[in-house]
């Protein structure tokens, strides 16, 4: 299963539990509000009942209540709900108030209950009250009841604040969470962003201030990009060594076979020179791609240099061997274009190319065809180097396994397939990109695309 991001995990287990908590802060205090609202009710129940117990009186040794002005005044019923009373004596003759408002079933002295009256649920107090007159007991039952509407409406106010006040914390709650989670994971997202920027072959440490948490983990990575660097380093110094030591005997062979009295008359004397100068010519591009390999290269000694000049540079050494080889060659090479780079491998990348038009860009009969042109321009941002010939070009399905060592398409060609291999990793290494197209009506042309 997937992992899910940091940011919503901390999101996640922080706004549920946040949600949960709130929910149970709601549910205490308005369960708490409530109970208080029903206790103030039921005082003002009490007040009016206590008014009443003041009415009643003992004349000619009946208990009667003192009619006159008699109004009950609850404070809470603002005008909205309706109050109902009734007082009986001993004998449940009734002394005043409304008729059959109905009784708890108990034996308690007092007692506040729900019940329904005239068709309204009403909250009553029922109180069995007792008066001591000349050593004789009276008893009577007061009950006053109320009707729900006052209290239902000042519970649903309560609710509605209690609900608009979580809401508000929740919310609150939940920004301040984002906000903390951002803040939080920061450090991690700022490393997420340098690594991203990273080119895929910078071996480099990461040297980025990183959270405690994944210090330990930064720690081992850089370990192993210093383990894989040195392999890199190894491997291609190997390469270099190899086409190294090959070269001298390579080149003692060549001047033995051109002295070599025997062979001096021999048919077979100019198919050695041409299998040592292929042999020469593959250790060189050897040892050229193990130089620059983007994983092992050190672009530290990368500078600001005149890609106009260099491309000039290139051209006068390159136009007497075209010219001698039967093409023609047009310069279209814009002044003054600065990039970053490495001189000494741009000059090989370009002779690559042109080395490739040279050799390619033939007929049948082996004969040249058309013009070579070196160009170089600015087009927004971006730096265009290309080489262009006009010959037969390479069939599209190759166009994608064609940087691949050692992949040539005719082998009866002198090549060791690595040129082109060699200009993408030089093109890599200048963090250009490398783009090969067929043109029309035919040939080829390599661009070499850099950010300027
Ligand atoms: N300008 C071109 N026109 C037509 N085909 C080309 C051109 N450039 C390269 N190719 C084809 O692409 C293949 C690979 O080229 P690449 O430069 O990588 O190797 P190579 O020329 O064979 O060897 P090397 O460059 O190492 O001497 C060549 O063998 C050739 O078939
Ligand atoms: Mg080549």
């Amino acid at each position: 299963m997937k992992i899910k991001s940091i940011h919503s995990r901390l999101l996640t287990w922080l706004t549920i539990p946040l949600g949960l908590v709130s929910f149970l802060a709601f549910l205490i205090i308005f369960f708490l509000l409530s109970r208080n609202v029903n206790q103030h009710f039921d005082n003002a129940l009490l007040v009016a009942e206590k008014g009443m117990e003041e009415r009643l009186y003992v004349k000619d040794g009946v208990l009667r209540f003192a009619l006159p002005h008699f109004g009950i005044d609850i404070q809470t019923s603002g005008g909205e709900g309706s109050v109902f009373f009734s007082v009986e004596d001993g004998n449940k003759r009734r002394l005043v108030g409304h008729e059959d408002i109905p009784k708890p079933h108990t034996t308690k002295e007092r007692m506040f209950y729900n019940t329904m009256y005239a068709d309204q649920e009403v909250r009553a107090l029922y109180v069995k009250y007792e008066m001591y007159r000349n050593t004789k007991v009276y008893n009577a039952t007061i009950i006053v009841a109320e009707t729900l509407e006052e209290r239902r409406a000042l519970i649903n106010e309560i609710l509605l604040i209690t609900i608009g006040i979580t809401f508000l914390i929740v919310f609150i709650a939940i920004i301040a969470s984002i906000f903390a989670v951002k803040k939080g994971i920061e450090p991690l997202v700022n490393l997420q962003y340098f690594i991203k920027q990273r080119d895929i072959h910078d071996l480099t440490p990461i040297e980025e201030e990183v959270p405690q948490e994944v210090d330990s983990l930064i720690k081992s990575i850089n370990n192993l990009f210093i383990k894989l660097k040195n392999s890199f380093l190894h491997v291609e110094n190997f390469n270099a060594d190899v086409s190294h030591q090959l070269r001298t005997p390579l080149c003692e062979l060549k001047v033995l076979i051109e002295t070599d009295k025997l062979l001096k008359s021999s048919p077979n004397k100019n198919q050695y020179l041409n299998i040592i100068d292929g042999m020469a010519h593959t250790t060189q591009q050897l040892l050229l791609a193990a130089k620059t390999n983007p994983d092992a290269f050190d672009r530290d000694w990368f500078k600001p240099l005149n890609l106009s000049e260099l491309c000039q540079k290139v051209a006068k050494e390159k136009v007497p061997f075209i010219h001698e080889n039967g093409f023609e060659f047009a310069y279209e090479v814009s002044e003054n274009i600065w990039i970053n780079g490495g001189p000494i491998v741009l000059q090989e990348l370009l002779s690559n190319l042109i080395d490739n038009a040279i050799k390619y860009a033939i007929d049948e009969d082996k004969k040249p065809i058309g013009t070579i042109t070196l160009s170089l321009l600015q087009k927004d941002d971006a730096i265009i180097l290309s080489v262009e010939d006009e010959g037969y070009g390479i069939p599209n399905e190759y166009l994608l396994n064609i940087y691949d060592r050692f992949f040539r398409l005719d082998t009866r060609k002198e090549g060791s397939g690595l040129g082109l291999g060699i200009v993408k990793q030089i093109a890599e290494l200048h963090r250009a990109l490398v783009k090969i197209e067929n043109k029309k009506p035919q040939g080829l042309k390599v661009s070499i695309i850099f950010k300027s």
